[in-house]
Parts: C-alpha cells; sequence; structure tokens
C-alpha cells in the first residue's frame, strides 16, 4: 500500500471515527450508557457541542501552521474533514438550542437573538461555517478560483466570534475562554508572522531580479 492508500484506507476513516467519538459519548450519555447529563441534560447536551465545536475550529486553524512549521504536508489532507467536523458539531450545538432549548419557536429565537447579544454573535458565527461548509467542496472550490481562498481566511473570524460568544456568557471564571483566546492570538500571530516574513522574500526576490536585470 502507497501513502496516499493508506491515508485514504487507513488514516482518514480512523480520524473520521475518531472525530465522531464525542457525539457517540452524547448519544451514549442521554441512555445512560456510559455516564449521565445531570440535573440539566439540554443544557449539559448544548455545552457539550459548544465546547467541541470551538475545539475543533481551534484544531482546524491549527493544522496549517503545523504544516508549516514541521513541513508534514499530509495534514493538509484532513483540514476539510476536520473542518466539516466543526461544522456538524456547532450545527449540533445550534440545533439542540434550537428544537430543545427554543422547542422551534420562531417567537422564542427572535427574542433570544434580539435580548441576549452572545446568541446573536453565535449565530454570525454559524452562518460564516455555513457558507464555509458549502463551499468546501472541490468542484465548487475550483469554481470559485482565488474568490475560494478569501472567502475561506473567514474560518478566522468563526473563531473570533466563537470566543467571543463562550467568553460573554462566562459568569464568573474566565479561565477557560482566557485559555481559547490565548491559543486563537498565537494561531493568529503566527499567520501573521508568515505572511510578512513571505511578503519580505518576495520583495527581496524581486529587489534581485532588477539588479540582475
Ligand atoms: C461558532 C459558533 C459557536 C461556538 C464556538 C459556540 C460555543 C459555545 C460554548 C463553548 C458554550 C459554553 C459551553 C459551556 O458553558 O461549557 C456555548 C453555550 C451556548 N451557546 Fe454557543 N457556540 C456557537 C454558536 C451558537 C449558536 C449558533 C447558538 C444559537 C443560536 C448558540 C447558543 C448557545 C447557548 C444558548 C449557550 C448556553 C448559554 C448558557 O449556558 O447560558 N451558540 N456555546
Amino acid at each position: 500500500m502507497n501513502t496516499l492508500q493508506q491515508i485514504r484506507f487507513i488514516w482518514k476513516p480512523f480520524i473520521f471515527l475518531l472525530c465522531l467519538v464525542p457525539a457517540t459519548m452524547v448519544v451514549t450519555d442521554v441512555f445512560g450508557l456510559t455516564g449521565s447529563l445531570g440535573a440539566n441534560p439540554v443544557e449539559a447536551i448544548l455545552d457539550r457541542f459548544g465546547n467541541w465545536g470551538l475545539r475543533f475550529i481551534m484544531i482546524t486553524l491549527a493544522i496549517t501552521p503545523l504544516r508549516r512549521m514541521t513541513g508534514w504536508n499530509w495534514l493538509s489532507r484532513y483540514r476539510r474533514m476536520i473542518g466539516l467536523f466543526t461544522f456538524f458539531y456547532i450545527a449540533m450545538h445550534f440545533t439542540t438550542w434550537f428544537v430543545l432549548d427554543r422547542d422551534m419557536l420562531l417567537s422564542e429565537v427572535v427574542e433570544d437573538l434580539t435580548k441576549r447579544p452572545f446568541i446573536l454573535v453565535g449565530f454570525t458565527a454559524l452562518l460564516i461555517l455555513t457558507a464555509l461548509a458549502i463551499t468546501s467542496f472541490t468542484a465548487i472550490r475550483r469554481r470559485m478560483g482565488r474568490r475560494w481562498q478569501i472567502l475561506h481566511n473567514a474560518v478566522y473570524i468563526v473563531g473570533i466570534l466563537g470566543v467571543w460568544h463562550y467568553w460573554w456568557q462566562v459568569k464568573k471564571d474566565i479561565t477557560e475562554p482566557l485559555i481559547y483566546a490565548a491559543v486563537l492570538a498565537t494561531l493568529l500571530g503566527a499567520r501573521i508572522i508568515w505572511r510578512l516574513a513571505r511578503r519580505r522574500k518576495q520583495r527581496r526576490a524581486a529587489l534581485q531580479a532588477q539588479v540582475q536585470s
């Protein structure tokens, strides 16, 4: 089996199943098979999907810097799958809120969106994520050309909105949102530094070409 076949038939299915573990644990906890959801099961499900959604955003954002730092180019082969899992967990978080918490009542949805600004922030992130998920397929990517990369850079905005949404609702202990904010700032910082270095290199190459000609 060559490397590409190993990725396709062994590693991709393995990582797919691994990404499904948190969702499976929610289902098994609902039935009391692996644990329990505590006194407020709806809130527990909502929080679990929200937390995993945020973790998946961070993992998605970490792939490119990690690939550049280590030279492990194979990492980019898992980016789309992990990005789609981010969408899956946030969509489940939203569905839990809409179906179990708000009883699918449009009046309650509108009330929450207008009276609880952190929900509006989360909702905006979900809308952007939906656009990224829809346009993640190869055929659409090819058709969009350069605009695809510009749109997909918005994943950083999703990260910022996600951390903001979490931070805004925390009442006392801000340790967890602070950790997410620090991770996000590091990933964004790495990207900015890499961009600046690349631009400087391009400028130097252009100058050298001018001198030689
Ligand atoms: C990128 C998008 C989103 C991320 C990353 C995210 C993440 C989170 C996180 C981490 C929590 C806190 C969990 C905890 O307390 O341990 C949370 C709570 C919550 N989220 Fe989101 N969320 C997102 C989008 C949304 C959307 C679209 C909605 C609904 C429209 C929503 C509604 C809520 C609600 C109602 C809570 C519970 C607040 C409470 O306990 O009082 N979120 N979210």
